[in-house]
């Protein structure tokens, strides 16, 4: 479960992020929607810690994401799936395989 709360997040003296706030349940399929410049991609790196933020709580099955360290971060990693919006993608493997491919480098089964 993603809970967040009252979210913010500036960029400098830019605030990107105001007052953000949602629950996201396990199972649920959510889009997140807006123009370009609205925070969407800042949103989603501050879930997955590639960006802090300033204040409020984003808390990401009981954890909250600004508190983990960097050793913490990278296990916490291990449970979240990441396409980037830009250049990450190998073009030789299908969407499919790009993927998978973090569960193959971090030695799961084929079958997993
Ligand atoms: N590293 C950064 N440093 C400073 N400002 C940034 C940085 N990254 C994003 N911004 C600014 O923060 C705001 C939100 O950007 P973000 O990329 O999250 O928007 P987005 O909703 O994902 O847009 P798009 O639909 O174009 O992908 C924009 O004004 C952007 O210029
Ligand atoms: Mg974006």
């Amino acid at each position: 479960m993603i809970s967040i709360k009252n979210l913010e997040k500036y960029y400098g003296k830019t605030k990107v992020l105001s007052d953000i706030s949602v629950e996201i349940e396990n199972g649920d399929i959510f889009g997140l929607v807006g123009v370009s410049g609205a925070g969407k991609s800042t949103l989603l790196r501050c879930m997955n810690g590639l960006e802090k933020y300033n204040s409020g709580s984003l808390m990401v099955n009981g954890t909250e994401v600004r508190n983990l360290n960097y050793q913490e971060l990278r296990g916490f990693r291990k449970n979240i799936g990441m396409i980037f919006q830009q250049f990450s993608l190998i073009e030789r493997k299908s969407v499919y395989e790009n993927i998978a491919l973090p569960m193959e480098c971090w030695g799961y089964s084929k079958k997993k």
